[in-house]
């Protein structure tokens, strides 16, 4: 969780979902956040006040007239000080009533009288959902700044299958944490490539790398939660894409080169990620080789460089490049970095960083080293994202 965020008003509204508004408040709690409830009427036929006090260990608030606030204005002394309201689950009707900016109790009082941003999850039946009156509400709310976290299709509490199932509190919580990240890169368009390439030997055989992806997709999930518009191509991997993001599925090297190619004008930032096969075979067979007793020689010629391509053109955009090795890391790292070009070269180990959750990073640029210290992907890419934010301002800006 985002150490800026300190206290936070939860709004729960009257719907289903209400019981796991529950974990989501413990999920707070438990990252350091004071978490104030206040709770609609309807919301208390679903889940006990009691829980959440427990949870919280913070008075339940539900009253526009509550008399344990000493002015008598819960509405605007409960937002005070609050980092922002989070209303988990939304119901149709509290959706509906934001946006008429009704006041008739404490919690739709409180959102409207609040100076702080207002994140809403909406839960309702698939139905509800699709009705056109909700969908002019969800364009509405979006028009007037309210951040929509969700909702997801999936199995539904009326036994239907359907968009307007809450989003998990877990997921919230990466969403309230991606809705906090300074908008740096607001305006520019990032290209990434991630995964590894796969070079065909034969219908069913390849040569690829030991790559899972992770490093990239964060990076493109951290570029999102910035601002930026976000293309992502990638190689083959097992990982879901941010669904924000414009994603270009490629398998080869001369695949990968050709959708690159085919953005790099409108691209202010380049970040290359991808672990790139170094070499393709030269004549793959359209059918499975057949197994025999004699020893097979595979023709393999080098696959172009795409970053450095991109990097020595006249009007390049800002090139980061990756380099994983596994010894003389720096050394290595910089080298690379002289001779592709790059005015900014992201060092990992190479045995250390494949496949795990959590890596070293280590920066080099013309001021040297930073090092970022061992943490998970998601966590570096955003600072990797912000020193590149910053490199790109000094240039450009
Ligand atoms: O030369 P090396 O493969 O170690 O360079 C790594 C960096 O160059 C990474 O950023 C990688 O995505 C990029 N690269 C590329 N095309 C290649 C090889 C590497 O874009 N054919």
């Amino acid at each position: 969780m985002e150490p800026s965020l300190k206290r936070i008003v939860m709004g729960v509204t009257g719907g289903v979902a209400a019981y796991k508004a529950a974990e989501l408040a413990r999920l707070l709690v438990k990252r350091g956040v004071e978490v104030r409830v206040v709770m609609t009427a309807a919301a208390s036929h679903f889940v006990g006040a009691a829980t959440f006090q427990a949870i919280t260990g913070q008075p339940v608030y539900a009253d526009l007239w509550d008399a344990r606030v000493s002015n008598g204005m819960a509405h605007i002394d409960l937002s005070r000080d609050a980092d922002l309201i989070l209303v988990a689950p939304a119901s149709a009707d509290f959706l509906a009533k934001l946006v008429q900016g009704r006041a008739d109790d404490l919690l739709s009082t409180l959102c409207l009288a609040r100076d702080c941003p207002l994140l809403v999850a909406p839960a309702m039946n698939r139905q509800m959902w699709e009705n056109p009156a909700t969908r002019r509400n969800i364009e509405q709310l979006t028009e007037d700044g309210v951040a929509l976290l969700g909702p997801t299709s999936g199995e539904q509490a009326c036994g239907e299958t359907g968009y307007g199932r809450m989003l998990e509190p877990e997921t919230i919580i990466e969403a309230v944490d991606a809705f906090l990240q300074p908008k740096i890169l607001r305006g520019l368009n990032v290209l990434i490539t991630a995964g590894p390439t796969y070079e065909a030997i034969d219908a069913v055989r390849g040569i690829t790398n030991r790559s899972s992806g992770k490093m990239g997709y964060a990076v493109a999930r951290a570029a999102l939660e910035a601002g930026a518009e976000v293309t992502l191509i990638s190689g083959p991997t097992a990982l879901t894409p941010p669904g924000e993001a414009q994603l270009v599925n490629v398998t080869s090297a001369q695949q990968m080169l050709e959708a690159v190619e085919a953005r790099t004008e409108e691209t202010d930032i380049f970040i290359a990620v991808a672990a790139v096969a170094d070499y393709y075979v030269l004549n793959p067979s359209e059918n499975k080789i057949k197994k025999d007793a004699h020893i097979l020689t595979l023709e393999l010629a080098p696959n172009p460089d795409i970053l450095s391509n991109v990097a020595r053109q006249d009007t390049a955009p800002f090139c980061v490049g990756f380099a994983a090795e596994s010894e003389n890391l720096e050394e290595y790292a910089e080298l690379k970095r002289k001779r592709k070009h790059l005015p900014l070269i992201v060092a990992n180990d190479a045995n250390a960083a494949i496949g795990s959750d959590d890596t070293e990073l280590i920066l080099l640029d013309d001021d040297g080293r930073h090092v970022l210290e061992k943490t998970d992907k998601l966590t570096q890419a955003r600072r990797l994202i912000e020193h590149i934010a910053k490199l790109y301002n000094a240039r450009y800006q």
